[in-house]
């Protein structure tokens, strides 16, 4: 058995918010074991990554790592978890043989066996089962931010779009019960974080397994009545699933954010169908109706592939095109980045590199114009902001709005009288408009953080 000294980890997160929210489960977990948190590799007996393999370049800089570690690994123990550990398997260790430990997202239940196992003195330990039913539901996450939780509501995706790895990596859908999902909501409340994101990976398929049968507009509605909550926020949705259940939701109570992420892809039916995204741009443009038809107008977000296998000029023309007419409030662009074990691999039809980085050029810049002129548009309002970091470069805070638009402001006449507004949900007077955020002046603090708030999660050893 390891002594205490031993029992310390460093545990690094690539990827996604599932990601970040998995790791805060694992030090979760670690810290009821004993572990402490290193700020550097070098300290910890315990190395983690918590990797994506969404493209090829996060899963290259994850082989960098390991790399980069294999000098300094004398006495430590390895552990590779999450997506890139899934799709590669025992196939890690022939790459990386001084790796102890291959972990995917489906079998972090087991990781405490799997970490006894290292312990008593076995070599090479894997938990790479897909086939379960089971979510991972730790009550002790040891969050990042004080101020704004993930709850992780599905897990897994069933959706297979053809150039996407994530129904390889995190296995099926599954949700877990409506009961377990309001308890965990219940208790972030309780601890003083009045700021919920719900997480999956296509969050708005959520179906409640157990008796009550809750559609994810009823769970959403409920997180939204629960006591002292103030901002629930979710991501991501499939516009396959888009009800309009969730925008009633969402227009009856002002509690549950005005912004929607709701990745599109392409502009291009064509596409789309090769994509296997189940949707047409139509019936994409027919969600966005109901969304714009909401009492309260909700901000919209995306995400974009540019340079898909067989991705011609007017496939590209036709997702400028969308973007004009939606108008995104922000948007995610990558290049196509050809998955082994995916059907999109196969294509053979695949767009030239230049051609993919030309495109994503002319859309990020149709883009930036776009928010420039949805940020202009906020010029002279009040804003309400959650309150985030302190910039200390240009002494200001650091704000979201119920949009999810960054917001930085300063305090020209004292109203905060120099204490600190972290945690706090102000009102700010926005007074420039850039193309990525906002600027402003502060006008009231209009809720602070509650008094049994629990402090930064990261105790790390320096
Ligand atoms: N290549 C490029 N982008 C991808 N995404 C998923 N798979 C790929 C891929 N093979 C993008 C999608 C998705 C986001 C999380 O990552 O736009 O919505
Ligand atoms: Fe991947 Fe498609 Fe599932 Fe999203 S919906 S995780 S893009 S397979």
């Amino acid at each position: 058995m390891p002594t205490a000294y031993e029992k310390t980890y460093y545990i690094e997160t690539f990827g996604c918010q599932m990601n970040v929210h998995d790791s805060e489960k694992i030090r979760g977990m670690l810290s009821m074991r004993g572990y402490q948190q290193t700020v550097s590799p070098d300290e910890a007996s315990l190395v983690l990554y918590n990797t994506c393999s969404i493209r090829d370049k996060a899963e290259q800089k994850v082989f960098h790592r390991l790399d980069t570690l294999k000098r300094r690994s004398k006495g430590k123990k390895i552990g590779v978890l999450g997506c890139v550990a899934q799709h590669n398997g025992e196939d890690i260790f022939k790459a990386a043989p001084h790796v102890d430990l291959v972990c995917g997202s489906a079998s972090y239940n087991q990781l405490p066996q799997l970490l006894d196992r290292l312990d008593a003195g076995e070599k090479r330990v894997t938990g790479l089962n897909l086939d379960t039913d089971e979510t991972y539901d730790l009550p002790a996450a040891d969050r990042d931010n004080p101020y704004s939780a993930f709850i992780t509501i599905i897990e897994g995706c069933n959706k297979n779009c053809s150039y996407c790895v994530v129904p390889f990596t995190r296995g099926p859908e599954r949700s877990r019960t409506s009961a377990s999902v309001l308890e965990e909501a219940a208790r972030v409340v309780e601890s003083g974080t009045a700021d919920i994101t719900l997480l999956g990976q296509t969050v708005n398929s959520y179906r409640d397994p157990s008796e009550a049968g809750w559609s994810f507009a009823q769970l959403l509605s409920a997180i939204g009545e629960i006591d002292g909550i103030r901002r629930v926020r979710f991501t991501t949705s499939h516009p396959q699933d888009f009800t309009p259940d969730i925008v009633e939701a969402i227009g009856s109570n002002e509690k549950l954010c005005d912004w929607i992420h709701l990745p599109v892809q392409s502009g291009s039916t064509r596409l789309l169908s090769r994509m296997r995204r189940t949707y047409s741009r139509d019936q994409y443009l027919g969600v966005i109706e109901m969304i714009k038809a909401a009492p309260r107008p909700i901000a919209l977000s995306t995400d974009i592939i540019v340079g898909f296998p067989g991705e011609t000029q007017q496939d590209f023309e036709d997702t400028l095109s969308l973007l004009q007419e939606v108008e995104f409030a922000s948007l995610f662009a990558f290049k196509y980045s050809a998955r082994r074990g995916t059907d999109s691999m196969d294509y053979d039809d695949h767009v030239q590199e230049e051609v993919q980085k030309e495109r994503l050029a002319i859309l990020q810049e149709l883009q930036r114009r776009i928010q420039r002129k949805h940020n202009d548009a906020r010029l002279g309002m009040h804003e309400n902001a959650l309150v985030e970091r302190f910039r200390d470069k240009f002494q200001q805070w650091v704000g979201r709005t119920t949009q999810n638009r960054v917001l930085n402001f300063d305090d020209p006449n004292g109203v905060a009288a120099d204490e600190s507004l972290l945690g706090s949900y102000c009102t700010v007077h926005v007074t420039k408009a850039g193309p990525n955020s906002l600027i402003g002046e502060l006008v009231s603090v209009d809720q602070r953080p509650a008094g049994r708030h629990p402090q930064p999660a990261l105790r790390v050893l320096q």
